[in-house]
């Protein structure tokens, strides 16, 4: 256990400024050192992963320094830890223990962008430090994970953010709006059908997400995203879950497997072989710190360890009486999906994503003329500018520079809202586990189900 920073700023230099010619000799101050800073939002982040490096740590350097200062960096791997440091910029304080690091910098505010399993450790190490939480999705992986957190957000009464970047992108919060301006009146039933592709898919076989024990599997990691877009979208909490599920192409279904990527018998047969080493900055930050934590990002897709599944299907009951219909096929080529809103006047129907990329989508609005008197209409709603079609910028302006801004269509998301979006797939592994029973949601932690989001005692 390392009892000061991983990397001091002297430190730093003097390896860095050996490797490199001295040049970072001549970098700036410390970002916070001078009073010019006192009035920014003090930020830290655990877990130096793709995602933190660029969606918090650069960005956050490059677009909201004027808002915010992000103070000092953690990660479980030292050799990783450094590349993002660099990459980052800044000269930040590094860490590998996370009390260590909340108690020496103090910041205001913890983004937490390390793996799944452990968001729960360290969304409670920040609050118990004081700090307001920013984390990424999935919430937690399990039942008992969202119980801790739901406790600790009682106990230590911090703000907690979910980064719900997919509530953001305009065509989304479109939705959104006609549906809170009564367009297809209440909400009867939803289909939604979602799929990635094999490309997709492969990056998570490739990696911890192919293991429930990390990610949860898709049914967490990646459906937390669309069913929490379903629960914002009728607004209610879902009630009971009935799934069905399989793994057909991957893991040990697969006809050979090797070690990784880089070490494989079958690299000319393989249709997934892929070569890590080609891509520099994966190659720095993953397979260059290897011997720290073992973490292999090109790892066989056809190991046995793999225990999620490619094809999810279930049915999803609303404590308002909607029905949703969900699947996620993710043994296809096909990227995108199909959401159908039922409601007692109208019916809403959007067909997203495909290839190559659109620049904006369509949502047809049909009414139930014995019920509306509303007419047929399409909106076509562009994409914004930025990742995850122009959501991203939206929610990080939100989250960096304005963050009291109206938030009319309530997107901003917090702990009820990520735990009540994993419960449905946790709901859904338990469904199949069992056989396909139906599960509570009502069973699984303190929070019940409510007919209608924001009214809730
Ligand atoms: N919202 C989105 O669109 C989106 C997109 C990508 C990733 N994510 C989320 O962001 C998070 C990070 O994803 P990633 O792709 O960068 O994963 P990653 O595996 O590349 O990075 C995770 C980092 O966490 C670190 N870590 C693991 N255990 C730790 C511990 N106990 N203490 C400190 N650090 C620890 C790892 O060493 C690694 O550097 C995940 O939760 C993922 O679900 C969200």
């Amino acid at each position: 256990m390392t009892t000061k920073p991983f990397y001091t700023r002297r430190e730093f230099i003097k390896t860095a400024g050996a490797a490199a010619g001295g040049t970072l000799v001549a970098a700036p101050a410390l970002a916070g050192a001078g009073s010019f800073f006192k009035e920014k939002r003090r930020m830290a982040l655990v877990g130096t992963g793709v995602r933190g490096v660029s969606m918090f740590g650069r960005s956050l350097r490059a677009n909201y320094s004027d808002t915010v200062e992000l103070v000092s960096l953690c990660d479980i791997n030292p050799g990783r830890l450094q590349v993002a440091r660099e990459y980052i910029g800044g000269n930040l304080p590094a860490y590998t223990d996370l009390d260590e690091m909340l108690a020496a910098q103090k910041p205001e505010v913890l983004i937490v962008t390390s793996r799944d399993d452990v968001h729960h450790e360290h969304i409670i190490t920040g609050m118990r430090h004081g700090c307001d939480i920013i984390t990424e999705k999935p919430l937690t992986i399990d039942e008992q994970k969202a119980q801790a957190i739901i406790n600790a957000e009682k106990e230590y009464g911090r703000k907690v953010i979910v980064t719900f970047n997919y509530r953001y992108p305009p065509y989304r919060a479109k939705i959104k709006e006609l549906i809170m301006e009564g367009y297809v009146g209440d909400i009867r039933s939803v289909d939604f059908h979602y799929h990635i592709s094999h490309s997709h898919l492969m990056r998570y076989m490739q990696r911890w997400h192919g293991q429930r024990q990390y990610g949860g599997s898709l049914w967490v990691h990646k459906s937390t995203h669309h069913f929490d877009m379903a629960n914002w979208w009728i607004n209610s909490d879902p009630e009971e879950v009935t799934a069905w599920g399989a793994l057909e192409r991957f893991g040990r279904k697969g006809p050979f497997r090797g070690n990784n990527c880089r070490d494989c018998n079958f690299t000319s047969q393989c249709p997934y072989h892929w070569n890590i080493l080609e891509n520099e900055h994966l190659r720095t930050l993953y397979t260059d710190n290897e011997q720290y934590d073992g973490y292999i990002r090109d790892n066989c897709v056809f190991r046995e360890e793999i225990d999620i599944w490619e094809k999810h299907t279930a049915v999803v009951k609303y404590a308002n009486g909607a029905i949703m219909t969900y699947s996620l096929t993710a043994d296809t080529g096909f990227e995108g999906y199909k959401l159908v809103v039922n409601g007692t006047e109208g019916r809403l129907e959007v067909r997203a994503g495909g290839w190559p990329r659109k620049f904006g989508e369509e949502i047809t609005f049909m009414p139930n003329r014995r019920y509306s008197d509303r007419e047929e209409e399409q909106f076509f709603v562009e994409h914004g500018s930025g990742g995850h079609w122009g959501g991203d910028p939206v929610m990080t302006d939100q989250l960096f520079r304005d963050p009291d801004r109206p938030d009319p269509l309530r997107q901003q998301a917090g702990v009820r809202d990520g735990v009540m979006s994993i419960l449905v797939g946790v709901a859904a592994r338990k469904s199949i586990d069992s056989g396909n029973r139906p599960v509570n949601i009502g069973d699984l932690t303190t929070i019940q189900p409510h007919p209608a989001r924001g009214l809730e005692v």
